[in-house]
C-alpha cells in the first residue's frame, strides 16, 4: 500500500518551482487554448521526476514524489483550483504523494503472479532488504509496495522498479536485481529467463509448425 496524501506532514516542503520552464511551456502549449488544464498529468509527472533528480543527489537518497507545494504550483500555472489537482494526483497510482525510496519496488501479487509464486518474490525482497511491504530502507534506497496487476501477466511473476518491468522472476534473480541496485548498477530489464517479450521459452512458434509436429496437417 502507498503512504496516503498528507497535506500538512512535516516532510512537505514549503515551496516548489519547476527548473525547466521551457519544458513546462512546451507541455502546456500541446493543448488548445482554453484547454490548458489537460496539462495537469504531464506536469505532475514532470514534478515527480524533478524531485527524483534532487533525491538522487541527496543524502540519504530518495525517489520521485509530488509535494503539495508542487500541486499548488501546477494549479496556479493552469489556473485551476488546487483541489482539482489533488483529485487527479490522488486518483492515479503512478503518482507518489509521500516520500519513497530511490528504487520504488512495486510487487504484483494479483492472481496470475500469485499462481506463479509471487509470494516467493515478496519474501526474497523482505528478507534481502529487512523491511516489510509499505516500508523504506533506512538508507532511503528501497521502498516495497504491493500492487495489483501491472498488465504483464504473461511473464509472471513480475515487478516494476521505477519505470522498468522485471519479469519471469525467481527468488534468486530477484535478489540479484536488488544487489545490483544497491550498487546503483542497472540490471537487465524484461524477462529474467531470456525470452523475448512473451514468446515461448523454446523460441518462436507458429500454429502451422505446431500442427505439423502433432501430425494433424
Ligand atoms: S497479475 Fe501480475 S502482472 Fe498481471
Amino acid at each position: 500500500m502507498k503512504k496516503p496524501f498528507e497535506l500538512h506532514a512535516e516532510y512537505q516542503p514549503a515551496n516548489f518551482a519547476f527548473r525547466n520552464g521551457t519544458k513546462v511551456e512546451k507541455i502546456i502549449n500541446l493543448y488548445p487554448k482554453g484547454r490548458q488544464q489537460s496539462a495537469v498529468m504531464p506536469l505532475l509527472d514532470l514534478a515527480q521526476r524533478q524531485v527524483a533528480e534532487d533525491g538522487a543527489k541527496a543524502s540519504p537518497v530518495y525517489g520521485g514524489w509530488i509535494p503539495r507545494a508542487a500541486m499548488d504550483h501546477i494549479a496556479e500555472l493552469l489556473d485551476m483550483p488546487p483541489i482539482k489537482v489533488y483529485e487527479v494526483a490522488s486518483f492515479y497510482s503512478m503518482y507518489n504523494l509521500a516520500p519513497v525510496g530511490k528504487y520504488l519496488i512495486q510487487l504484483c501479487t494479483t492472481t496470475p503472479c500469485w499462481l506463479c509464486n509471487a509470494d516467493a518474490i515478496v519474501k526474497a525482497c523482505t528478507d534481502h532488504l529487512g523491511i516489510g511491504l509499505g516500508e523504506t530502507t533506512k538508507d532511503g534506497k528501497f521502498t516495497l509496495m504491493e500492487v495489483e496487476c501491472l498488465g504483464a501477466c504473461v511473464n509472471a511473476p513480475m515487478i516494476q522498479i521505477n519505470d522498468d518491468y522485471y519479469e519471469d522472476l525467481t527468488s534468486e534473480s530477484m535478489k540479484e536485481i536488488l544487489a545490483m541496485l544497491a550498487d546503483d548498477l542497472k540490471p537487465k530489464i524484461g524477462s529474467q529467463k531470456g525470452r523475448k517479450a512473451s514468446m515461448a521459452l523454446t523460441g518462436p512458434t507458429t500454429l502451422e509448425k505446431e500442427a505439423k509436429k502433432a501430425g494433424v496437417v
